[in-house]
């Protein structure tokens, strides 16, 4: 299938806490992709790669757009800011292998670390049972959007906050709830965990799910240069030897694969 799109930009607005909220209209992509996917964007014609931006997809809507919600990051992001309704991107994707989603009558564990959220959001809007939903981060201003927190809360049975500095939620890693709540749990083998953040928190999150047998799939975030398999660039250990690709075996992990 192909999978360079002109995708026109048909919302694009600052989101809050410096995220920007971007729907791009590009039916072909919207119908196959799945939670966990990520594009990436072209935001010039220019070839440099720098400007090329591997963003992560956060909703499908009206099965014809696709939903993104991004920070500044740098050159790429700054210039895309600045980019109309309107307007046509080019967009490679949907990439990567995604999520498998969850067993109906099971609670989905959702862990959240930071700006990781863009792939759990889809993943608890595609999910059909309520969710248990962790977010960490480390301080109230590096906490996703309000809106978002707002349609995570919307399909939770229970959402646990944490912030580093205790300004939003309780003080402290969002982990300590996460192994509270694991250790109080009755386990079965729909009892699944999904996480995306910083690496130093996919490592805890893993180890928790480690000693309690219980599955969990994490979304890397390693930087991309081409985002199709082809520099190596975004390449993670993995523990039964070698790399594996992030762009391309991934993002999505069972997380004892990764040699954290
Ligand atoms: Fe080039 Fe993954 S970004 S191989």
């Amino acid at each position: 299938m192909n999978k360079l799109h002109a995708a026109e930009i048909v919302y694009h607005r600052p989101a809050g806490k410096g995220y920007y909220r971007l729907v791009l209209k590009a039916p072909d992509a919207a119908k196959t992709t799945l939670p966990g996917q990520f594009v990436m964007l072209r935001v010039s014609e220019n070839l440099d790669p720098l400007l090329a931006r591997p963003l992560g997809i956060s909703s499908v809507i009206a099965k014809t757009s696709v939903e993104i919600y991004y920070r500044v990051a740098g050159r790429g992001t700054r210039l895309l800011t600045r980019m109309e309704p309107g307007r046509a991107l080019l967009m490679h994707g949907p990439l990567g292998n995604g999520f498998l989603l969850p067993d109906k009558g099971g609670i989905p564990i959702l862990v959240i670390g930071g700006s990781g959220f863009p792939p759990l959001l889809f993943l608890s809007e595609r999910a059909r049972s309520r969710q248990r939903v962790f977010i960490g981060s480390r301080n109230m201003a590096s906490m996703p959007p309000a809106g978002v927190v707002k349609r995570f809360r919307e399909k939770a049975e229970k959402m646990h906050i944490a912030t580093e500095d205790g300004s939003q939620g309780k003080r402290g890693l969002v982990t300590v709830d996460l192994e509270a709540y694991i250790g109080n749990l009755k386990k079965d083998a729909k009892t699944v965990i999904y996480a995306c953040g910083p690496r130093p928190m996919l490592a805890a999150v893993s180890k928790i799910a480690a000693d309690s047998s219980i599955t969990c799939y994490v979304t890397m975030e390693e930087r991309m240069a081409c985002g199709f398999g082809a520099c190596m660039g975004c390449s993670v250990a993995v523990k039964a030897g070698g790399y594996k690709r992030v762009c391309k075996e991934g993002p999505v992990f069972d997380s004892r694969e990764i040699e954290w």
